[in-house]
């Protein structure tokens, strides 16, 4: 007899498509595409040389233990590292506040598991990281999204939200936000903001999950102090914070961790237990060697002049490209890798990807990135991986293919 695999599904997963931009990355084998689609970092500034080094010698000292099983809330080296990494960015932890994880993606699932109920309310922007939707999705909460505002969350519209919930006798578990250079906006939070953030979180007793993945790639302008560092200042006790080295050193180690009360990461440590155990040895070691003697400092500096000029190639083609009767409009972010346009409301753009693809280019469809109730006529752009030249032309195809849609010949 043939199981009804269905039938045998989780409530949890029955429903559940996973991440659907990934079945769109699979329409973009052809070469000739420029795609502005994945949150890819540059392999220009991937460092090779100080990795084939560090990694020789670490195979030479340490085979056996690389071999092994290690502990599950991180090697020692790493947390130490991380201690560090902080205090630079006047955040104070201890070990005891740190859980190492296998990236970014896997941070966001601990936090999921740890606290949702199907069911249960997250509250976030519109729009936000479709990662941390896709991930929190397996548990089947409802998302309450405010439109995001040019200087980052509507926090007024979120208290809003929340005393309306509150009224029904339901209390949203946690607010989700990328204050730095949002992902899929670019979108910065300004310290007002942030202030005000915190004071929601106080006065109506819901902690915030800070996701931070893109802080050191500010281009312009003055760091902002974190939601985190701020309300140590405060206290402490009400953020969540959640790193990965994805795009600073490299996405392939999976290297990641969050940070957070004791009693909150002793239990997201069980929940690691359960699922991966441990993170590679290998792959922390890596990364503890990139915190601590591949010169992060200089790299960092070399990042922020290489991404911003590619930043700077891509609105400039833009401007030539998008004048203002075409109706389209874009973020001009002062950092990260991402940037958010705008297109006329009759513009659905899963319907231009396709367009798009025939003109050599690719993008996200803004609808991803939304929690409930989705805008159809946003794209997601990335401006890291492709080189200026191709930025270039990426924007001119991209141009073509608007203007087609809005225009159509014949
Ligand atoms: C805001 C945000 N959080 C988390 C992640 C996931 O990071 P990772 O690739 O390390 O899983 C990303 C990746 O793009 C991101 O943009």
């Amino acid at each position: 007899m043939i199981q009804d695999w269905n039938s045998r599904f989780s409530d949890n997963i029955r429903e559940y498509g996973g991440y659907s931009i990934g079945k769109l990355f699979d329409l973009l084998k052809d070469p000739e595409i420029i795609s502005l689609a994945g949150g890819l970092p540059s392999p220009d500034m991937f460092l090779k040389h100080e990795m084939r080094l560090v990694s020789g010698r670490i195979l030479e000292e340490n085979l056996e233990k690389v071999m092994q099983y290690t502990a599950i809330k991180g090697e020692q080296v790493l947390l130490d590292a991380i201690v560090q990494f902080l205090a630079r960015d006047n955040i104070q932890v201890t070990h005891d506040n740190i859980v190492v994880t296998s990236s970014g993606q896997h941070g966001l699932d601990l936090i999921g598991r740890l606290f949702l109920n199907p069911g249960d309310v997250v509250i976030l922007d519109r729009p936000t990281f479709a990662g941390a939707i896709v991930a929190f999705q397996m548990q089947r909460p409802e998302f309450v999204g405010v439109d995001i505002e040019d200087d980052g969350s509507n926090v007024d519209g979120f208290r809003t939200r929340i005393e309306a919930l509150e009224k029904e006798g339901r209390k949203p578990k946690f607010i989700y936000v990328v204050p730095d250079f949002q992902n899929p906006s670019g979108i910065t939070m300004s310290l007002e903001k942030r202030n005000a953030l915190l004071d929601l979180s106080r006065d109506h007793n819901i902690p915030i999950l800070e996701d931070s993945p893109y802080r050191d790639f500010r281009y312009y302008g003055e760091t902002i102090p974190s939601l985190y560092s701020l309300d140590q200042e405060r206290g402490g006790g009400n953020v969540i914070g959640l790193y990965t080295f994805s795009k600073l050193f490299c996405p392939g180690l999976r290297i990641g961790f969050n940070i957070g009360p004791s009693e909150v990461i002793d239990r997201m440590t069980n929940i690691k237990e359960g699922n991966v155990l441990n993170t590679p040895k290998y792959n922390q070691d890596m990364c503890a060697a990139f915190l601590t003697e591949m010169g992060m400092e200089e790299h960092i500096l070399k990042c922020r002049k290489y991404y911003r000029e590619k930043l700077e190639v891509f609105l400039s083609t833009m401007d030539e490209c998008f004048p203002p009767e075409l109706g389209v409009t874009w973020t001009k972010p002062d950092g990260g890798l991402f940037l958010w346009v705008t297109l006329p409301e009759e513009i659905d753009t899963h319907k231009l990807f396709y367009d798009a693809i025939k003109y050599k280019v690719a993008f996200v469809p803004g609808d991803v990135f939304f929690g409930e109730n989705p805008s159809v006529n946003m794209m997601r752009i990335n401006f890291s991986f492709a080189t200026k030249e191709q930025l270039a032309a990426a924007v001119k195809r991209l141009a073509d293919c608007v203007r087609n849609r809005l225009q159509p010949s014949g």
